[in-house]
């Protein structure tokens, strides 16, 4: 760990523009399971039926409890997560100007949670609901997200407490009267307008890149490290485990992100 934490704040404290793209990993150890990790959710829900509309349309009609289910599943995984010491250190980094901004492909609201102001989320965030008709958003209470979750937890739950927790997401919009949803990204659709572009924009003028916790395979998400490395930035990689990106990186952590960070935030005098 020593040698890693020296070559890190090597690359780090010159850097000028530095940008991090984190995934699911940064998440894992505040209890989200990533999507393509053994255990979690994903592998009693598989997300080729439960990670797009029409699968999840077919287990409402056909499988209602079992969709309560995994409903209660994700709202309380989200509900009971907090944020990490990596989620902490890149906030107080951009506090301390040593960071632009992040790009994520995590729903979990936890880098806004810790603090970070420019995050630009790629697959939505799953506290806020959009409206299907204006695209008009607003932010869904943390409060209401347990509450959601523990009356689907409920032994014997029935049907209806499944519609009414649907109710609450599929509510109406209070400007046009149309239906709402989770602003998140399901497999299938296309991202939110505006953020992949302004991404990609900071991607090509960063001069560090911070791939923390992701496969880096989901596209157009991935694109992100590809353009900052095609415009010259330096790549640091922060993954337990290696990925197509490893051999291409200037330096390679091999460790839990949370664990790295918080050794970090010491050494740094942040704690
Ligand atoms: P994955 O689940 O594909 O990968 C998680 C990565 O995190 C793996 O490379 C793990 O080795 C690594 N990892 C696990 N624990 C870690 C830890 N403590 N610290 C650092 N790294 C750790 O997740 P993503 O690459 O984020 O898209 O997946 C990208 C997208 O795939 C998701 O956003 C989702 C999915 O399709 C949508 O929902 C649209
Ligand atoms: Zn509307």
């Amino acid at each position: 760990m020593e040698e890693h934490l020296q070559a890190f704040d090597d690359i780090l404290r010159p850097s000028k523009k530095a940008l991090a793209f984190t995934g699911a990993g940064v998440s894992w150890e505040s209890g989200i399971p990533t999507f393509r990790g053994s255990g979690g959710i994903w592998e009693e829900y598989p997300p080729s039926i439960y990670g797009n509309l029409p699968g999840l349309a077919a287990v409402f009609v056909l499988r209602g409890k079992r969709l309560a289910g995994f409903a209660a599943e994700v709202v309380s995984t989200l509900a009971e997560a907090s944020p990490n010491p990596c989620h902490g250190a890149l906030a107080r980094m951009e506090e301390e100007e040593m960071l632009e901004g992040i790009v994520t492909q995590n729903v979990d609201d936890l880098h806004g949670l810790a603090g970070s102001r420019k995050v630009l989320e790629l697959h939505g965030n799953a506290y806020r609901l959009k409206c299907s008709r204006c695209r008009s958003t607003r932010k869904i209470e943390r409060e209401r997200l347990v509450e959601v979750a523990q009356r689907l937890k409920r032994p014997g739950v029935k049907r209806r407490d499944l519609l009414g927790a649907l109710r609450y997401y599929a509510s109406r919009c209070p400007k046009c009267g149309g239906r709402t949803r989770p602003d998140v990204v399901l497999f299938g659709e296309s991202l939110p307008p505006g953020v992949m572009d302004e991404s990609l924009l900071l991607a090509s003028e960063c001069d560090l890149l911070l791939a923390l916790g992701t496969t880096s395979l989901v596209y157009p998400a991935a694109l992100v490290p590809r353009v900052a490395m095609d415009a010259g930035a330096k790549l640091v990689e922060i993954n337990p485990q290696p990925t197509n990106l490893t051999s291409l990186a200037d330096l390679s952590i091999s460790y839990p992100a949370g664990e790295f960070f918080a050794a970090y935030m010491k050494v740094a005098g942040w704690e």
